[in-house]
């Protein structure tokens, strides 16, 4: 008997491995939003936050168009959360993420041009754009933190210490 093969299924493969870098990210950046607030770095632990959900939006979006196509969705992440500790190694570390997740997207939107997948291209680049604004960002808090160091952080304690007074 000839077995059915999914034409769709460079697709889907490319987005179950997109779904799970999502995933892996969204649990890092989890991670680092409840540490930074732990320690009173009251800005960027929302941020850290913030971003923590709109990767896993990203999941969401991308899980979608895995069903649409007739495939399965994937949700393990690509590799284990890390538990760094100090701000400048987070930051150091959520930059390595956002650069290797854009390079993925833009060799996975080729490949989708190549199976004359155009949603799924449009998708992949539309999320490359939205990884390079998080890098964008964590760039910049990453200065801050070589420019200000200990005030940087602290000036981050003294706006917990704000938002608590206004409460
Ligand atoms: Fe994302
Ligand atoms: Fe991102």
């Amino acid at each position: 008997m000839e077995e059915i093969v999914n034409k769709y299924q460079t697709s889907i493969n490319l987005l179950n491995d997109a779904v799970r870098r999502e995933i892996a990210s969204s649990m890092q950046y989890i991670y680092f939003h409840i540490r930074m607030e732990d320690a009173g770095y009251e800005y960027i632990s929302r941020y850290m936050h913030k971003v923590a959900i709109e990767e896993m939006r990203h999941v969401e979006m991308l899980a979608e168009r895995i069903l649409f196509l007739g495939g399965d969705v994937d949700l393990n992440p690509i590799e284990p959360t890390r538990q760094l500790h100090e701000v400048e190694a987070m930051f150091d570390f959520a930059i390595k993420l956002e650069k290797s997740t854009i390079c993925h997207y833009n060799a996975a939107s080729k490949s989708c041009a190549a199976a004359d997948d155009s949603v799924t291209q449009r998708i992949f680049q539309d999320l490359a754009a939205e990884e390079e604004s998080h890098l964008d960002n964590f760039r910049n808090e990453m200065q801050n933190m070589v420019d200000y160091g200990q005030l940087y952080l602290t000036m981050q304690s003294v706006g917990r210490s704000k938002s608590l007074a206004k409460k």
